[in-house]
């Protein structure tokens, strides 16, 4: 019997503890799939793409595109350019990707030109704010799709409402969630509380990386008053985004006392942080159904939101 030859896609951070425990179910059932496993490089540094590696037991990728940063424009081309010869050669039945990236767009744009099937995982969200990249990678990488996998009925019904045929949408879950109870147990094993000296739901945890928060200076800046307002009452723990510190350092701004600006943490590292929180605020989608999902509090810090099942 012929496998089924599926490309997976990983890009930036987020996309990794979606795609670890997918590559792992079809190595598992190695009779029947044939997986190759491709990063495109948008997310380069160790402690964005190299650690999650590492604390997700994924093996290293078939092919490194190495593309790293640029607008958005020149992100999605460099993708675009990079992957075609990769996708041409190795001739996949499918391309299967994850998310809301510009690697997510990309790949799946080459990919359907040149005839290979895509497959989108968390397929069906919308924020419907067009403002947000992310909105656009989903709307057009759903189009685009030739099976979209849902983590929820809401998605379902976005996609019904865009006229995408029933036969296409297959609702398989959150399979974010299943790498988060994969990986509780080695969480467990972090040593970052005694660390940074923290008690469980004796802090609270921040995480900012949108445009919509960090790129304009006045936004950013009321926002770090009220954490120095709320760090006053509840010490804040703060793993800095690459793109948020460089945002701080331009704008000439300075974290206020209480709140405790970090290097960005591996995945086992982070999960055992905010496991522990009393509450999280944070801009991240992932961060919110996580959240949700082991009940921590989180106050998410965003006007809108493509996942409404993290809202009470
Ligand atoms: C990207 C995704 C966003 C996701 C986020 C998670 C898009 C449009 N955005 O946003 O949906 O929530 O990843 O982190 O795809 N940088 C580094 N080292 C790195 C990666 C980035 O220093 O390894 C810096 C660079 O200066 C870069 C900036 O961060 O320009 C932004 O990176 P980029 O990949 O463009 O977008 P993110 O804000 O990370």
């Amino acid at each position: 019997m012929k496998r089924i030859k599926v490309a997976a896609v990983v890009g930036a951070r987020p996309n990794f503890m979606k795609v670890a425990p997918i590559m792992r179910a079809m190595r598992a059932q190695a009779g029947w799939f044939d997986p190759l496993l491709i990063h495109t490089g948008q997310h380069y540094d160790e402690r964005m793409s190299g650690a999650f590696f590492a604390d997700l037991g994924m093996q290293r990728p078939d092919a490194d595109l190495g593309v790293g940063s640029g607008t958005h424009a020149e992100q999605t081309a460099r993708v675009m350019l990079a992957i075609e010869p990769v996708l041409q050669s190795a001739a996949p039945d499918w391309l299967l990707v994850v998310g809301d990236v510009n690697s997510t767009l990309a790949s799946a744009l080459v990919a359907a030109r040149l005839r290979i099937r895509v497959a989108h995982v968390e397929a069906g969200l919308r924020s419907f704010d067009r403002s947000m990249p992310e909105e656009i990678n989903r709307l057009l990488t759903d189009r685009l799709s030739d099976l979209l996998l849902t983590p929820s009925r809401d998605a379902d019904q976005n996609l019904l409402a865009e006229g995408v045929p029933a036969e296409k949408i297959v609702r398989v879950g959150n399979v974010m969630i299943d790498s988060l109870y994969h990986q509780l147990p080695h969480a467990a094993l972090s040593s970052i509380l005694d660390r940074y000296r923290l008690k469980p739901g004796g802090f609270g945890v921040v995480t900012l990386h949108r445009p919509a928060n960090v790129d304009d200076p006045q936004v950013l800046s009321r926002l770090l008053a009220v954490f120095a307002e709320i760090a006053r009452e509840l010490p804040l723990v703060f793993p800095v985004h690459p793109r948020t510190a460089m945002r701080i350092e331009s704008a000439g701004l300075t974290l206020p006392a209480g709140l405790m600006g970090i290097e960005p943490l591996g995945y086992r590292d982070f999960l055992q942080l905010w496991r522990h929180a009393r509450l999280v605020m944070t801009d991240s989608g992932g961060l919110q159904e996580e959240t949700t999902a082991l009940g921590v509090p989180c106050l998410t810090l965003r006007e809108n939101t493509e996942r409404p099942v993290t809202i009470i």
